[in-house]
């Protein structure tokens, strides 16, 4: 099992959610969060230079996914995030040592 996490432009969601629900998952964590990448949240350039050093708003998507679906889970958002502009965003891609569905006590992939 893997937790891919991605950092994304708040407007792609949608179509992020859309993406990941095709490949047949069935459950997501989204948290508004603030950051910054290279750029350094640089977003206008001013006589050459950059100004307004900041945190941008950006949207969190955690999935745990079933290890052979991990591919194309990364694949599937990073093509629905793409606007090929800066502040795209990342995905993380980590081990799940253990899930647990609280209602069931079923582990593992069948918690998933
Ligand atoms: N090294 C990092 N660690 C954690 N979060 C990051 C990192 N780099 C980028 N992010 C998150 O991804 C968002 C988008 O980053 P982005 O501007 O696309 O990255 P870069 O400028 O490095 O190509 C940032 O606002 C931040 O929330
Ligand atoms: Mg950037």
């Amino acid at each position: 099992m893997k937790l891919v996490s991605a950092i994304i432009k708040p407007f792609k969601l949608d179509e992020v959610r859309e993406a990941l629900l095709g490949l047949g998952v069935t459950g997501m964590t989204v948290t508004e969060v603030k950051g910054f990448g290279r750029q350094k949240g640089h977003t206008e350039i001013y006589r050459g230079a950059e100004y307004a050093i900041g945190f941008l708003p950006k949207i969190k998507i955690e999935v745990a996914v079933k290890a052979d679906v991990t591919e194309r889970a990364v694949e599937a958002i990073a093509k629905a995030a793409r606007t090929g502009s800066i502040g795209d965003g990342k995905v993380f891609v980590f081990d799940i040592e253990h899930a647990l569905r609280i209602r069931t006590g079923e582990s593992n992939d069948d918690a998933i």
